[in-house]
């Protein structure tokens, strides 16, 4: 190897490893292992995943579709098939929507095309980090301004941090960690006055009250992200959208992604799940529901503090420090996702809303731990 290969490949791998990964941190395979119980029994409320949806009337649609489906062949016609069909659940054109590997996927294709280097990424802290890390590989900025105490957008703050710099806003709504759905009429100031593209992050949007889809011609610089990930229970499959004007809907479609952006096989599942809608909408009522029951247990606690929520997953405080609880919980199998300080409260969790068994053993073991 030549000595000038060596320095530019050092030196370039050394750029390489300064540039922030996503970690999802410990599996439950790795914490059963070390409190010695199988990965079944690990109580896993970290990743906002919907438990509720029947996996054995799911099962059965892989194999309905592992009889239709012939893998050999490139996914030629799958998309507009696809659109067809998730144009009459959404309520929009099919040509102002694009599909995407994850709605992570269609984050990132925004954010190359639309943000240069020394370009900035508007957010407010603290919501959904992949954002940040996608920006940051553009050699974007990010900056952020903090959530008003009651968990609401800060208007005002947003707007003082507009410039002719400012490419993006990212707003997540409901928004993940705090599980708030924001006000619409903030979103709408917001939106209205931003001089750039606003993402609206809905990836929990059938969990909550509205949808700002019905309201989309109204805004024209808004790209609305959806997935199939949380309320239709296909996290696996990797399956997310977009809904966009068609000129923005287009350059997101053709000038991002390389053919064959989302596999044939997850284009048809997600067909396969919209053709028989009950089995989402009779999941995410009863997480709802199921919700509602949780956030009560929880408040019920001594020193904890379970706020409202309009997403599969609630954001808790507790007063013992969140290191130590969290400590407590894994020793007992239970998984949820430790964030500490947000804003005023100082031990917070996000807590996937579980299927009643398990959200029991959440209840019992943060009893044991309060002391209650
Ligand atoms: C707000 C938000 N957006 C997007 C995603 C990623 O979704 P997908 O699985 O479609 O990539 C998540 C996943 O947790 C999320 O919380």
């Amino acid at each position: 190897m030549s000595a000038s290969y060596q320095k530019w490949l050092r030196d370039k791998l050394a750029k390489l490893e300064a540039i922030d990964c996503y970690s999802a941190g410990a599996t439950p395979e790795t914490v059963a292992k070390q409190i010695g119980i199988s990965p079944s029994e690990i109580v896993k409320l970290n990743f906002n995943e919907s438990l509720f949806v029947d996996r054995v009337r799911q099962a059965e649609l892989v194999k309905e579709l592992a009889d239709e489906f012939d893998l050999r062949l490139y996914p030629e016609d799958e998309i507009p098939k696809f659109l067809a069909k998730l144009s009459g659940y959404i309520g929009a054109p099919e040509n102002c929507l694009v599909v995407g590997n994850g709605s992570d996927e269609l984050i990132d294709r925004v954010v190359r095309l639309f943000v240069d280097q020394g370009e900035v990424m508007l957010s407010f802290a603290p919501t959904f980090s992949i954002p940040k890390l996608c920006v940051k590989r553009q050699a974007g900025e990010y900056v952020t301004t903090p959530l008003l105490d009651n968990l609401q957008l800060n208007v005002k703050g947003l707007r003082d941090l507009f410039s002719d710099k400012t490419r993006l806003l990212y707003l997540c709504s409901p928004n993940n960690p705090t599980s708030t759905q924001f006000k619409m009429q903030d979103i709408e100031t917001v939106a209205k006055a931003f001089p750039g593209i606003v993402i609206l992050d809905e990836a929990y949007g059938e969990f909550a009250d509205y949808s700002f889809v019905p309201r989309l011609s109204e805004f024209q610089n808004m790209i609305i992200l959806r997935t199939f990930s949380k309320a239709f229970g296909l996290a696996a499959l990797r399956l997310g959208y977009a809904v966009a004007n068609p000129e923005l809907s287009k350059v997101l479609s053709e000038k991002a992604p390389l053919p064959y952006p989302v596999s044939g096989f997850t284009l048809r599942m997600g067909s396969k799940m919209l053709e028989n809608l009950d089995l989402m909408k009779k999941a995410a009522k009863e997480l709802v529901a199921e919700r509602g029951k949780l956030i009560k247990a929880l408040n019920q606690i001594n020193g904890v503090q379970a706020f409202d929520s309009q997403a599969d997953f609630l954001l808790v405080n507790t007063q013992k420090p969140a290191d130590e609880v969290n400590e407590q919980l894994l020793k007992r199998g239970i998984m949820l996702k430790k964030w500490g300080k947000i804003l005023q409260y100082n031990n917070c969790f996000r807590v996937t809303v579980g299927l009643p068994e398990m959200n029991k053993k959440l209840i019992a073991a943060l009893k044991e731990i309060q002391g209650d």
